[in-house]
């Protein structure tokens, strides 16, 4: 096992030092930046049935169904196609309309899951269009689907999921980019422009893990006692803040919430004075301005803000007690950029507190009953 874990104390933090890698290895074949293409064939073969479908819905469990709420900021606003985000297990018991012009994707790391292969099973039924994002190829779920892509992140042991939620991401990114230019949403020079970021992607995880890994640590130290947190972000880095708080009570078994910025005057607001950790994502492309409000609001109570801003941002910075530096990219990309110092936030957090952070009480890395 120890050779397994390649020098790292736990398979936890092999599977976060491994995303650079992880997500090249999703991307690889795929996006062929000089040709300015991206290659599917899941999706190419059946790109009439996305283009023509009314509505995609993305049914998941878990990280997974944070990853699709990623999914359907990506596929919006890039492929304009309605899109819904289901938990697998609402979604199966509520007599869904679902209908052969609906496009149904299960994003699952195990493919395995037993909610989201009965779920799916529901859709074939009806008869939708369904289609897999899995991690494990000739799973349960990658078998039952008309069509699917993998993710290519390697097997991931660590129970709380981190280097397949990138993939899944970028997979994502991968679909919306593709449908996009397809239908004509997406035009070439943005297309272009896009792809190229993308690529560059695996670069900057690298550089977010050399620069945070450190500093990650120094925070956790500050939070080992700490009874609750809260993670805040807006746009695309709102479900990355509620995968932010997963990370965090799974392995350290610190109650945490996540939850849009905006929202947070309609409930949390209440529970803030000085042993609130709040997390906060506020990089520059992403309503920063509404986030600085946020943060003033949280400050004038007393919170401790724990800031993932961008390199250089200043007005954010200066109200924080903690600053989490990362590069700037398009809105889209943030949450993949995002997620990296917060998976290590959480993961020595949870060290420093002696947890089996790889094994976490109670939890199982595929839940194969209902
Ligand atoms: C379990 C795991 C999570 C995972 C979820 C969905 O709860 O502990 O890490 O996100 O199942 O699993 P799946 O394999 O379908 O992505």
């Amino acid at each position: 096992e120890q050779i397994e874990k390649g020098g790292y104390e736990h398979f936890m933090l092999k599977e976060i030092f491994e995303q650079p890698k992880s997500i090249h290895d999703t991307m690889r074949g795929r996006l062929l930046v000089d040709e300015g293409v991206i290659k599917m064939a899941g999706i190419w073969d059946h790109v009439e049935k996305f283009k023509n479908a009314n509505r995609i819905i993305i049914i998941a469990c878990g990280t997974s169904w944070h990853a699709g709420l990623i999914g359907e900021y990506l596929i919006e606003e890039y492929a304009r196609i309605p899109v819904e985000v289901e938990y697998a297990s609402e979604f199966r018991y509520r007599n869904p309309i679902i209908t052969d012009k609906d496009v149904v994707i299960a994003i699952s790391q195990s493919g395995e899951t037993a909610d989201t292969m009965a779920a799916l099973k529901l859709a074939k039924e009806k008869g939708a269009f369904i289609y897999g994002i899995c991690n494990v190829v000739d799973s349960s779920i990658a078998r039952i689907t008309d069509a699917g892509s993998y993710t290519h992140a390697g097997p991931e042991i660590g129970v709380a999921s981190t280097k397949a939620f990138t993939a899944q991401l970028t997979i994502l990114t991968l679909i919306a980019f593709k449908l996009g230019k397809h239908n004509g949403n997406l035009g070439n020079a943005e297309f272009m422009s896009l792809i190229s970021e993308l690529d560059a992607i695996p670069k900057k995880i690298e550089d977010v893990l050399s620069a945070t890994h450190e500093l990650t640590q120094e925070i956790a130290k500050d939070f080992i006692g700490a009874t609750n947190f809260l993670y805040l972000g807006r746009g695309y880095n709102y479900p990355a803040a509620l995968e932010g708080a997963l990370k965090l009570k799974e392995i350290s078994y610190i109650h945490a919430e996540g939850y849009p910025a905006a929202e947070m005057k309609h409930g949390p607001i209440a529970l803030i004075d000085e042993n609130m950790p709040i997390v906060i994502i506020a990089p520059k492309k992403g309503h920063y301005d509404k986030i600085v409000s946020n943060v003033q609001e949280i400050k004038a109570r007393k919170g401790k803000v724990i800031a993932v801003v961008n390199k250089g941002d200043q007005q954010v910075s200066a109200m924080a007690d903690y600053v989490i530096e990362i590069p700037e990219t398009s809105e889209c990309f943030s949450p993949i950029v995002a997620s990296v110092p917060l998976q290590l936030l959480a993961y020595y957090i949870a060290v420093y507190r002696g947890a089996n952070v790889d094994q976490p009480r109670n939890l199982a890395k595929s839940v194969t009953v209902e």
